[in-house]
């Protein structure tokens, strides 16, 4: 298995950002998912013009990840191009928190900033399979 470091993942989240698809809001967000495989799959936002149906990069890299067989995540990168780090929104934290637990997630942005927190920080009560 080739080791992924915390750049590599940095780096093919940025590399995803490029790839979003943001007429709208112009705010291009990267994820980079690692599983415990060492597979990387990665995201970006593709908003709609029905601006509701626009999807974030970290679901449609778990998503990608879960059609694509992978069940075992141990990380996320996500970058955007922001001074403060920008976190998961919501949405998705329910989503990585429902299929990653409680994972490490590296916020990065264009300048080399980093910051790591977990999904248990972010997400704290989390609703989830246990209550359904
Ligand atoms: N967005 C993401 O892709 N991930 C986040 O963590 C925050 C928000 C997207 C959704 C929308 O396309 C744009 O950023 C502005 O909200």
């Amino acid at each position: 298995m080739t080791e992924r470091t915390d750049a590599d993942l940095i780096a093919a989240a940025r590399k995803a950002r490029e790839q979003a698809l943001a007429p709208y809001s112009h705010f291009k967000v990267g994820a980079a998912l690692l599983t415990a495989s060492g597979e990387v799959f990665t995201g970006c936002n593709v908003e709609s013009a029905s601006y509701g149906l626009t999807i974030c990069a970290e679901r449609v890299a778990v998503f990608k990840a879960i059609s694509e067989g992978a069940r075992e995540f141990i990380k996320i990168a996500i970058v955007a191009d922001t001074d403060q780090l920008t976190p998961p929104c919501g949405a998705c934290r329910q989503v990585l928190w429902e299929f990653c637990g409680d994972v490490p997630v590296l916020l990065a942005n264009l300048r080399g900033a980093v910051a790591s927190c977990s999904m248990r920080d972010l997400y704290p009560r989390p609703f989830d399979q246990r209550y359904v």
